[in-house]
């Protein structure tokens, strides 16, 4: 079965043809980073006109990557949630038109879920089998740090979540204190890894007892440290460098803290739970010492997908939306958009 997905909750138009819930055949993505990036973050008016501009465009990529028609697709899946509304907008009515048009089943994709179903994307075909239930999954984009047990496909249990900002917002908001720029994510992992080792040490919120986290008080605590260790530049050849070098290295400790946090808290839910794997999912997953330390602590196979199915994209609507098919679901031709969706 080939679901075309749609998804434009943000600030990426992306569609995909995924075959059966896992083998991607084309995953066609335009990313707006470059044009909100001079604005510090998304500018969601600036968003919506740009998917409008994009989303034609980049349906028919994704149709021709893939090597198909409209005629061999056999339903559309789209994200209806959670994002911003004159975004998702754009995506769900263009999947209504493509799913009408054709007389094809529509589904409406909650966003979180399509994150954590881009574990079961595979190139090729057979591909390792799929993941496992009982199963852990941490949740970690720019709006959401969920910690869930999934014991099937579509049963979700919180076990802990963000109490304040998610993981990626506090990523990309101490970013823009040091100075690196939007997306902060991939800045900060890019200036850590230029230092050898942090002479910082930044707060840990262990919240004990709980799998929630939370990560407003560091970065509070990145902003006193930046006030204390980086002054105004100055103009003398002796500092020429050295802020660089300073920032690097509270990026390197503020990215310490929010790895241990997460991958304490995942593993140890793991062995709590007796989960059979551990899945890590959204923009966040992408960070590398996140991945590396949790596949080093953890008793259990962890899988991540590639950092392209990590930040968002539509294969994994696709996917997702194929699982909701095989269980009977479909959405009505009055599937509205809930910006404010939850996974659970
Ligand atoms: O899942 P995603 O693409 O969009 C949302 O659904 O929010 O996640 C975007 C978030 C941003 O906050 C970005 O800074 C973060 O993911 N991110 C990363 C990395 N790549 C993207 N955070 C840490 N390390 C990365 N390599
Ligand atoms: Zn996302």
């Amino acid at each position: 079965m080939k679901v075309l997905g749609i998804e434009s909750s943000c600030d990426e138009t992306a569609a995909a043809v995924v075959v059966d819930g896992r083998l991607v055949l084309s995953n066609a993505i335009f990313s707006q980073i470059a044009i909100h990036a001079q604005y510090g973050g998304v500018v969601p008016e600036v968003a919506s006109r740009q998917h409008t501009l994009s989303i034609i465009p980049i349906l028919r990529r994704a149709l021709d990557d893939a090597g198909v028609g409209l005629a061999e697709i056999d339903a559309v899946a789209v994200t209806r949630g959670p994002g911003l509304v004159g975004s998702l907008l754009v995506g769900l009515n263009v999947a209504k038109g493509v799913a009408f048009q054709r007389g094809l089943p529509l589904i409406g994709v909650n966003h979180l879920e399509g994150h954590i179903y881009a574990n079961w994307l595979i190139e090729q075909g057979p591909g390792p089998p799929p993941p496992q239930f009982p199963l852990i999954c941490l949740v970690v984009s720019g709006a959401h740090s969920d910690l869930v047990l999934m014991t099937e496909h579509e049963q979700y249990q919180l076990l802990g979540r963000s109490l304040d900002d998610a993981a990626g917002e506090a990523f990309d908001k101490v970013s823009r204190l040091l100075g690196l720029g939007y997306p902060g994510g991939p800045a900060i992992q890019r200036v850590a890894a230029s230092t050898e080792a942090t002479p910082f040490h930044l707060p840990r919120a262990w919240l004990r007892g709980t799998y929630d986290f939370s990560f407003s008080g560091l970065k509070t605590a990145v902003l006193h440290m930046v006030q204390k260790e980086l002054p105004e530049p100055r103009q003398d050849a002796q500092t020429e460098g050295a802020p660089e070098r300073i920032a690097a290295e509270i990026a390197a400790a503020f990215q310490e803290s929010v790895v241990d946090v997460l991958a304490t808290k995942t593993v140890a839910a793991a062995k709590r739970h007796r989960a059979k794997e551990i899945l890590l999912a959204g923009g966040v997953a992408a960070n590398k010492p996140l991945r590396e330390r949790i596949i080093q602590t953890s008793p259990i196979p962890v899988h991540v997908p590639r950092p392209i199915y990590c930040t968002d994209n539509a294969a994994m609507i696709a996917s997702a939306g194929y699982f909701k098919l095989s269980e009977g679901r479909r959405s009505g031709w009055d599937l509205d958009v809930t910006t404010t969706l939850k996974l659970v």
